[in-house]
C-alpha cells in the first residue's frame, strides 16, 4: 500500500517537476518589456505624450523631453544599470524600457514560433550589414538550412544539400584559410556548408585595428548575453539619438540612449537628469544601410532592426521552437498517465482496508 501510494505521489512530483523545469526554462523567453517591474506612475511615459518611445525619430527636440521622463528611472538602476542589475531584471542598462517594434515578438512564450519569412529577411540584414564587422563563429552555414532555421526546405533534409545553403556559403565573405594543393602557399578559399560563420577579420587584433581601437562582439550568443534578448537589440539598433544639448560625446563614439554605460562623467547638466544609456564605438549601422527584401517587405530601419533582432534571437537557441514543441507534448501526456495511475490504484486498492 505504502509503496503504491510513494509510486503514485512520485509520478504527480514527476510531472510538476517538469512542469516547473519547462516554466523557468521558458522564463527569458517572456516579453522583456511586459515582464518588468512597473517604474514609478510619473515615469512611465504615455505613449501619446512621447511619441520617440514606439519609434524614435532621431531629432533634437524630442530627446530631451525622453530622458526628461525616463531620468528617474536610469537614476535609480544605477552605473552599469543592465550589466549589473540584480538577476531577473529585463532592464536595458539604459534603465528604462525596451522599445518594441510593431509585431512584438511572436517567437517568445511557451508556444512562440519563428516567421521563416522573417528570419530570412533578418539573415539577410546580417549578411549585407552587420556581417561587414560582426562574426557568428557558434553558426554553421549548414545549420541555416536545417529544421526551424531560415533556409529549411523539407526537400533537403540534410541541410548540406540545400542548394540555398551551399550558395550562401561558398558566396559570403568568410574565406577559410587553406593550403594551396599546388605551391603549398595559405590561400583563402570559399566556405563550404560545414564551415562556421566567422567575421571578416583574421583575429580580434585586426578587428580592433579596423575599429578605431573596439573589437565588434561575435553576435552567436548575443540576444543570450545582454538583459532583454531581442529587444534590447532592436532597442539598441534603433536607439542612435543626437545626444541631448550638455552631453559631450568622445571622438569615435557614439551616443545611445540603450547602450549600458553611465553618462554622468560626460554631462554638464542637472547630475540627478542625466541622459540615460551610453557610449560605444558602433555608428548606427542602419543609418545608410539599404537592403531589399525578396519577399517585397518594406526596408524602413524599423523593419530591418526588428528582422535582424529575431534572426539573433533564433541563431542563439536555434532549438528552442523544437523544445517548445516537445514540452507541450509531454506535459499532458505525463498529466494522463498520472491520471491513468491514479485509478488503477483506486480500483486495485479498492477491497483492502488501508
Ligand atoms: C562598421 C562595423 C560595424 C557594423 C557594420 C556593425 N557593427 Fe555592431 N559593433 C561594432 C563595434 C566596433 C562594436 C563594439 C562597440 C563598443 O564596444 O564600443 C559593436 C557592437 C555591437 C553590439 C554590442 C553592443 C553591446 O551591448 O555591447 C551589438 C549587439 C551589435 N554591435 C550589433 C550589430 C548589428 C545587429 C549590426 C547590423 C545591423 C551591426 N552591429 C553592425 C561594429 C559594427
Amino acid at each position: 500500500m505504502r509503496f503504491a501510494k510513494l509510486a503514485l505521489a512520485g509520478l504527480l512530483a514527476t510531472s510538476l517537476a517538469a512542469f516547473g523545469i519547462s516554466a523557468i526554462a521558458q522564463q527569458p523567453a517572456t516579453s522583456p518589456a511586459a515582464e518588468q517591474p512597473t517604474p514609478p506612475a510619473d515615469a512611465q511615459p504615455a505613449p501619446t505624450d512621447t511619441p520617440t518611445m514606439a519609434v524614435p525619430a532621431p531629432t533634437t527636440e524630442t530627446v530631451p523631453a525622453q530622458s526628461a521622463v525616463i531620468a528617474p528611472a536610469a537614476d535609480a538602476s544605477g552605473g552599469h544599470g543592465g550589466e549589473e542589475a540584480a538577476g531577473g531584471e529585463a532592464h536595458a542598462a539604459g534603465g528604462h524600457d525596451l522599445l518594441e517594434p510593431v509585431g512584438g515578438w511572436p517567437h517568445e512564450g511557451y508556444f512562440g514560433t519563428f516567421d521563416q519569412n522573417q528570419l530570412q529577411r533578418g539573415f539577410k540584414v546580417y549578411s549585407e550589414v552587420c556581417s561587414v564587422c560582426h562574426g557568428m563563429k557558434l553558426l554553421s552555414f549548414r545549420n541555416l538550412g536545417e529544421q526551424g532555421g531560415p533556409f529549411y526546405d523539407p526537400r533537403y533534409p540534410n541541410p548540406n544539400d540545400n542548394p540555398v545553403v551551399k550558395q550562401i556559403a561558398a558566396t559570403f565573405t568568410n574565406q577559410i584559410p587553406t593550403v594551396d594543393p599546388d605551391s603549398g602557399d595559405m590561400i583563402a578559399s570559399p566556405a563550404k556548408t560545414s564551415d562556421r560563420i566567422l567575421g571578416p577579420f583574421a583575429n580580434d587584433i585586426a578587428a580592433r585595428a579596423g575599429n578605431g581601437g573596439a573589437l565588434p562582439p561575435d553576435l552567436s550568443v548575443i540576444t543570450k548575453a545582454r538583459h532583454g534578448g531581442a529587444g534590447y537589440i532592436y532597442s539598441l539598433l534603433m536607439g542612435y539619438t543626437p545626444p541631448p544639448a550638455g552631453l559631450t560625446v568622445a571622438p569615435g563614439q557614439h551616443y545611445n540612449a540603450y547602450m549600458p554605460g553611465d553618462t554622468s562623467a560626460s554631462w554638464a547638466g542637472d547630475p540627478r537628469h542625466k541622459p540615460p544609456g551610453g557610449f560605444l564605438a558602433m555608428a548606427w549601422p542602419l543609418e545608410y544601410a539599404e537592403v531589399t527584401f525578396d519577399d517585397g517587405t518594406a526596408s524602413t530601419q524599423e523593419q530591418m532592426a526588428h528582422d535582424v533582432s529575431v534572426f539573433l534571437a533564433w541563431a542563439g537557441d536555434p532549438k528552442a521552437v523544437a523544445r517548445k514543441q516537445m514540452g507541450a507534448a509531454v506535459i499532458p501526456y505525463l498529466l494522463l498517465l498520472s491520471l491513468l495511475v491514479f485509478l488503477s490504484y483506486k480500483r486495485l486498492w479498492r477491497n483492502v482496508e488501508h
